[in-house]
């Protein structure tokens, strides 16, 4: 059921390195991409991959993790992700960053991941310029959006927000704690 992978499908921020993604399988995911609507259906996304552990080392001094943790920030060592998947625009298609299709398709990566058991994390804090430059992109293509991917390895727990509180944090058995706005708080009045 949607709901069910919705629900399982969190963002996690360690994963276990012994399980390694193929490159078939992130072309698997990036190709779900085909499948998703898009404004006036330009398709201005382009895509990326890495998953060879010396790429994805230089990948990950670049990314920002976990702002709302005040310290011991994840990826823990030996826990960081196993591949990534750049999200780009093409300007040539797209002058202004297309943020609905961005999004779009970012999730349905990380929905499709997560049926294969991958684990993900969107990432939008990143060095640009220099993703840029490990991914050697021409100038007509922008990096707006970097999903980490890995075996997940932490335990990841949704709750309801409470006054309004939506910042996700950590007990101390690590276990990392989602707050989601209620039902009541997300609907409007009805007309
Ligand atoms: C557009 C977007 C950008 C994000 N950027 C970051 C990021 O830079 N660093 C990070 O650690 N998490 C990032 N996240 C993950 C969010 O923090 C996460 O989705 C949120 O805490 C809710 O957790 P959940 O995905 O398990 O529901 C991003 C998520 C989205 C949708």
């Amino acid at each position: 059921m949607l709901k069910d992978l919705l629900k399982k499908t969190r963002t996690f921020r360690n994963f276990d390195r012994t399980k390694k993604i193929d490159r078939e399988t992130l072309l698997e995911l990036i190709a779900l991409c085909r499948y998703t609507p898009s404004s006036a259906n330009k398709q201005p996304l382009k895509f990326a991959f890495a998953y060879k552990q010396e790429d994805c080392a230089k990948i990950l001094p670049l990314l920002a993790w976990a702002g709302y943790l005040p310290e011991n920030k994840p990826p823990y060592k030996g826990n960081e992700p196993t591949a990534y998947i750049l999200v780009c625009y093409d300007t040539d298609i797209s002058k202004n960053a297309p943020e609905i299709d961005i999004g779009i398709c970012s999730q349905a990566i990380v929905l499709g991941a997560m049926e294969k058991g991958i684990g993900a994390c969107m990432i939008g804090s990143m060095d640009k310029g220099k993703m840029s430059e490990v991914f050697s992109l021409p100038a007509n293509i922008i990096p707006r959006l970097i999903i980490a991917l890995g075996a997940p390895n932490e335990k990841v727990v949704l709750t309801d927000a409470e006054n309004g509180d939506i910042k996700y944090y950590r007990d101390a058995d690590d276990t990392h704690f989602v707050p989601k706005r209620t039902l009541g708080e997300i609907l409007l009045p009805e007309i």
